[in-house]
């Protein structure tokens, strides 16, 4: 990751694939076989799957939004969490590029006989799986099923670790939001602040990576106990040429922001003593109208989903005019069929892992 910081400026011209055929088809400058996290991807890469994401909302506003793109390939999607939006706009975005889509969830399947991940995904590998999407409850789960599939892994969010495909569609709605042109990746020198439970969310922490890769002025903020050890993280950022700010005081975080993202405050993964009580925590953390008012005028509001309307954020703000939660809803589809048609293009023996 040592690279990135300093290849923000001047992001290179990418060519932008012909979307309506197959990727293997056509020369393009990717050369990821597994979307494990957003920490590998440079500068150049996060363009490519900006402007790839461009092409498919094309394609999107079709009267026929598909592409024969991934036809006679298989994806498999593996859910071991549950998950609304993330699974079903994988399984969109999969039918969409005219992919074979297998859905299991974890549940429902041998897992719950004991079968361990490692034979879970072999057996899905022997039965035709080329492309497999999973989620996971323990981070590091995906980067396992890497190293014994033959296809291509796409993670769908991994214990508190990552969750990509959720960083690059925050990034690509600031992107489509904040201007910047087709090319350029819009955060530039803007002030992101991420608000809320930031120990248990994945989504901070790829977000830190792309973002500030990005050359975002990046600012977490929440309570010092949902904050511990992303100081350490910001000091070796701003070492590296980040811009990473970590604070508990949010009229300093708001001041001026041109985007604000609530996090959901995780309840499931919340260990006793972290918070007083969550009618404390909406008091003094919870994005409300007044606290939206002292950012820039119409600063973005995001919010990952699933929502806590009234503690992590008010329903008037989630729904008001600044919001952009359906946009990252709606991005996601064309994010993901971005991924899938770039991942499907780069065979084994090309890839540069992961
Ligand atoms: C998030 C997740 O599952 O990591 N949701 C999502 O994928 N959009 C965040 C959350 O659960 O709060």
């Amino acid at each position: 990751m040592t690279d990135v910081a300093g290849e923000r400026t001047g992001v290179p011209e990418v060519a932008v694939p012909s979307v309506d055929v197959a990727p293997e088809s056509q020369p393009i400058g990717w050369r990821h076989r597994h979307l494990l996290d957003v920490d590998g991807l440079v500068a150049a890469d996060l363009e490519l799957v900006m402007r790839t994401a461009d092409a498919m909302r094309e394609v999107l506003a079709r009267p026929i939004a598909k592409v024969p793109a991934l036809r006679g390939r298989s994806v498999t999607i593996l859910f071991y969490e549950a998950s609304t939006r993330t699974r079903v706009s994988f399984e969109v975005a999969a039918k969409n590029l005219s992919a074979d889509v297998v859905n299991i969830a974890a549940s429902a399947s041998s897992v719950t006989k004991g079968e361990s991940l490692v034979d879970t995904v072999r057996t899905i590998e022997a039965l035709g799986a080329q492309m497999l999407v999973m989620r996971h409850g323990v981070s590091g789960a995906p980067y396992l099923a890497a190293e014994v599939f033959g296809g291509s892994v796409l993670n769908g969010g991994d214990g508190w670790h990552a969750h990509p495909t959720q960083a690059l569609l925050d990034l690509y709605t600031m992107r489509s939001r904040l201007g910047g042109g087709p090319s350029g990746l819009g955060v530039a020198g803007r002030k992101v602040v991420i608000l809320g439970d930031v120990l248990h969310s994945r989504v901070a922490r790829s977000n830190i990576w792309s973002l500030t890769a990005a050359g975002a002025d990046l600012w977490l903020c929440g309570p010092p106990t949902l904050l511990r050890g992303f100081e350490a993280w910001a000091g070796r950022g701003a070492a590296a040429g980040r811009r990473f700010t970590v604070t508990s005081d949010v009229s300093a975080a708001l001041r001026d922001a041109d985007v604000v993202m609530a996090l959901r405050i995780q309840r499931e993964r919340m260990s006793s003593g972290l918070l007083p009580s969550l009618r404390e925590y909406a008091a003094r953390y919870g994005l409300t109208a007044a606290r939206v008012a002292t950012a820039k005028p119409g600063a973005l509001v995001m919010h990952p989903g699933p929502m806590n309307e009234g503690v992590e954020i008010a329903a008037d703000v989630a729904a008001g005019p600044q919001s952009v939660i359906t946009d990252q809803v709606t991005n996601g589809v064309a994010i993901r069929m971005a991924l899938l048609y770039l991942l499907a293009g780069v065979s084994p023996a090309e890839s540069a892992k992961p």
